[in-house]
């Protein structure tokens, strides 16, 4: 310390003293406990990388874009998530252990609640262009008990790699809600998914483009399954075979998520109905942890 106060690194940690100080009155320890933790990572980080001014500048920069582009149809913040990993980890952490259940992976952007109803066997598609898939499986717990009459949201993007929610207009094609039948049963049609990029037209694409990464994700179809008594599971499906299932843009794939298309030719389909050109399908079923699981 000298007669102006402490110097060096010193000087550093004063600050840091001092913030970390500000926020002792905090009420919620829990609060409390995650101020303090950001406080000295960040403050950390400042340290490590000796940030200047200029670069300081950069990253409100980027946040104020980030900001910007950010509305109810575009979430920048959540996909900044995504591509740092933070949003995996963050699954990882919470993940329940139980031997059996489906992995679960990142949410993503594109989910919206209150998708129309769709019954077993039902189109959700809803015109949304791609090849037909067929897509069926058994919500089941643990155990192997079937779960009948449970909630599963399932979304996916088009061929063209774009969510309903991307196109202009309030079109709802591609997502749907449906409930299980008593055996636990789930089926519907909707399309064969396809590879697709992120959006990458905002920071978070130039982030990857400075870096050299890719924005694509291996093709995959979203679901999310809530039942009573078990801990509501949000997954995907991927297809084998997918180029990008090594190099996922959000770090999202599980080998255990990886599933092999059928591939038919018109005629005969599922449950009795007949399609004119080729189809495919995916059968996957999807096992909940318990509640208290984790
Ligand atoms: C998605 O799969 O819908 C998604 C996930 C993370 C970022 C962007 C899209
Ligand atoms: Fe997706």
């Amino acid at each position: 310390m000298s007669a102006e106060g402490p110097v060096g690194a010193d000087r550093e940690q004063a600050v840091t003293d001092e913030v970390l100080a500000s926020f002792a009155g905090t009420a919620d320890p829990r609060l409390l406990e995650i101020l303090r933790a950001l406080v000295r990572h960040l403050h950390g980080f400042a340290r490590e990388v000796r940030l200047d001014q200029g670069e300081w500048e950069a990253a409100v920069d980027f946040l104020t874009r980030a900001g910007h582009i950010t509305d109810d149809r575009r979430q920048e913040f959540i996909l900044l998530s995504d591509v740092l990993g933070l949003s995996m980890l963050t699954v990882a952490i919470n993940e329940p252990k139980t031997p059996g259940a489906t992995e679960a992976t990142v949410f993503g952007p594109f989910f919206v609640d209150g998708a129309p109803e769709v019954p077993l066997g039902g189109d959700l598609a809803r015109g949304a262009a791609g090849t037909p898939c067929y897509v069926s499986g058994r919500v089941l717990a643990a155990g192997g008990t079937p779960l009948g009459d449970v909630c599963v949201d399932v979304w996916g993007a088009d061929e063209d790699g774009f969510y309903d929610v991307q196109y202009p207009g309030e079109r709802s094609v591609g997502r749907g809600r449906l409930h299980t039948a008593p055996d636990g049963a789930f089926r519907f049609w909707t399309v064969l998914p396809t590879p697709y990029p992120i959006p990458h037209d905002g920071p978070v694409g130039d982030l990857l483009a400075a870096a050299g990464r890719s924005p694509m994700r291996p093709a995959h179809l979203h679901f999310m399954v809530t039942a009573p008594g078990y801990r509501t599971l949000i997954t995907h499906i991927f297809v084998a075979g997918d180029p990008y299932l090594g190099s996922d843009a959000v770090f999202g794939v599980k080998d255990s998520l990886v599933v092999e298309a059928g591939h038919h030719d018109g005629g005969e389909a599922p449950h009795g109905s007949r399609r004119e050109g080729a189809w495919t399908s995916l059968t996957y079923d999807l096992v909940l942890a318990p509640e208290d699981a984790g």
